[in-house]
């Protein structure tokens, strides 16, 4: 059965672009409940552990120098069937390819900085969340 939780990340250029309420705002709209959110920085140890699962990937050094580039907003959305529907929501990985009216065609530049993150299975949604929150933090 498909989980009910994904982790989102607006990316560094978005917040600082000024972009965060109106994603925020197509989230609320898209049916997704906020159970946890932070503002915060990554250092490059923080973004390599986070994107640890790219490490040997040629774009690795790149992706964590601009993921922890600036403040982020880091959140946890809730609906049913929450990965597959916001993976919908936000778009194909290249904003260039992603479809109309999707967050990373709306508010993305290139593949770094394509506004959003997304998990992409329910295993990673446990694992982005447990990374950025504890039971504490979630509502
Ligand atoms: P994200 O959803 O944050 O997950 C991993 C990130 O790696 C992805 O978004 C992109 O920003 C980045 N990425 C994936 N593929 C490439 C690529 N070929 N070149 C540069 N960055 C990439």
């Amino acid at each position: 059965m498909a989980g009910n939780k994904t982790l989102t990340i607006i990316k560094p250029y978005a917040v600082n672009d000024g972009y965060i309420g109106s994603i925020l705002s197509r989230i609320n709209d898209a049916g997704f409940r906020i159970t946890a959110m932070r503002f915060t920085h990554l250092n490059i140890k923080d973004a390599q552990a986070f994107y640890a699962i790219h490490k040997d990937k040629n774009f690795f050094d790149r992706l964590t120098a601009f993921m922890s580039s600036g403040p982020i907003v880091v959140a946890i959305l809730e609906k049913d069937n929450a990965v597959a529907d916001y993976r919908k929501l936000i778009g194909a990985t290249n904003p260039e390819e992603a479809e109309e009216g999707t967050l990373r065609k709306l508010f993305g530049r290139n593949m770094e900085a394509n506004a959003v993150h997304g998990s992409d299975s329910d295993e990673n949604a446990d694992i982005e969340s447990n990374f950025f929150f504890s039971k504490m933090e979630r509502f």
